[in-house]
């Protein structure tokens, strides 16, 4: 097939990109040219918002569209590819999701905006604008487009160093300050699975709506995947009342990323994607997203991580925390 992306070089996109050459496709990259060209792609430039010249005469038999944010802009490539691509593929995110709603299936309410002519893409927007995202594409290709909504997506090239920072911290070694209780969970998307499924539905021609997530994993196991992949670390639990009072920032996935506290977890991480799982998602173990992530974060070398607690600010929280137990026993 011909399949054009919107964006496709940076961490999702990129592995889509990858996936479909690799699934012997061919590949069309379209993006402002500020990020690293992929080999085995056409590379087209321009801006999504008013320079879209690149992509007049031209056709392809599908659309991945990765790099949609603001409803006006998506619908300025909606319209113009309308009559010059066969299918359109949306990437939204779960955040559409209103929280409290648990179990999250496609068909659970979606967050409104009371202005939907904003376009400031921020926390209390990005679900929101991407709603009606989706709605614009639904609208321009009705019955031959699909929207896919992952949670939080973790891989090599993550740029969001979300899930990365946990073997990071791993392999540093010594003590480990982790989140919760080890029968605590959360979920994922591995970037490759992703990717896998998204190009899977383009060549089917699959349309509606496909959360994607992992089943549930427990804390215990991704310290214990950590451990085994790195080879070292000590876990040093820490019950959430106790983080929450010391102020450490479950959001925006910022001190100790991938935990929310179990209220909103119970919610957040209750994604049911049976959906795209009876049409062909498969999850790669846990294991193996470490591993890959571990080997491609060490090739980054020192470079410092987007979130997470700092080592001071860990290893003050760990005498804290040993400091309270003393007293307790
Ligand atoms: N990361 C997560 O955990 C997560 C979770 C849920 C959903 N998502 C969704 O996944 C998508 C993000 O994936 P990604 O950033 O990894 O995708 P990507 O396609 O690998 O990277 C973003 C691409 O968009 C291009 N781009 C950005 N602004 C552009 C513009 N104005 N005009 C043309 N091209 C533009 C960038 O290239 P240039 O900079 O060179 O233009 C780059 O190629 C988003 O739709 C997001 O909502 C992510």
């Amino acid at each position: 097939m011909d399949i054009l992306v919107l964006g496709g070089t940076r961490f999702i996109g990129r592995h889509i990109v990858e996936t479909a050459l690799t699934k012997g496709h061919k590949v069309t990259t379209f993006s402002r040219g500020q990020s690293r060209h992929l080999e085995g792609a056409e590379s087209l430039t321009g801006d999504r918002d008013g320079s879209l010249e690149a992509l007049r005469n031209r056709t392809w038999d599908a659309v991945i569209d990765v790099s949609g944010y603001v409803p006006r802009v998506v619908r300025q490539s909606a319209e113009l590819l309308a009559d010059k691509v066969g299918h359109y593929s949306f990437i939204s995110t779960i955040s559409v999701y209103q929280e409290a709603t648990a179990p999250i299936t496609e068909e659970s309410p979606v967050t409104e905006l009371q202005d939907p002519t904003v376009e400031e893409v921020g926390g209390e927007t990005y679900g929101g604008l991407k709603v009606l995202c989706e709605r614009v594409v639904n609208e321009i290709y009705p019955a031959r487009s699909s929207v896919h909504r992952p949670t939080i997506v973790a891989g090599p090239f993550d740029p969001t160093d979300r899930f990365t920072y946990w073997p990071r911290r791993f392999r540093q070694g010594g003590k480990v300050l982790v989140p919760g209780r080890p029968d605590y969970i959360f979920q994922y998307i591995d970037a490759r699975d992703f990717a896998l499924f998204v190009v899977h539905s383009v060549e089917q021609s699959l349309t509606g709506t496909y959360n994607a997530a992992t089943l549930p994993h427990t804390w215990g196991a991704l310290v214990a995947a950590c451990q085994k992949v790195t080879g070292s670390g000590e876990p040093v639990w820490a019950e959430e009342d106790w983080l929450m009072a010391q102020e450490v920032r479950p959001r925006p996935w910022s001190d100790l990323p991938l935990w929310l506290p179990s209220d909103v977890g119970r919610s957040m991480f209750g994604v049911r994607s049976d959906k795209a799982q009876a049409a062909g998602l498969q999850f790669r173990p846990l294991e193996k997203t470490v591993r890959d992530v571990n080997d491609w974060d060490k090739t980054r070398g020192h470079e410092p991580l987007k979130t997470g607690l700092t080592a001071e600010q860990e290893q003050e929280l760990i005498g804290l925390r040993r400091a309270a137990q003393d007293v307790q026993s």
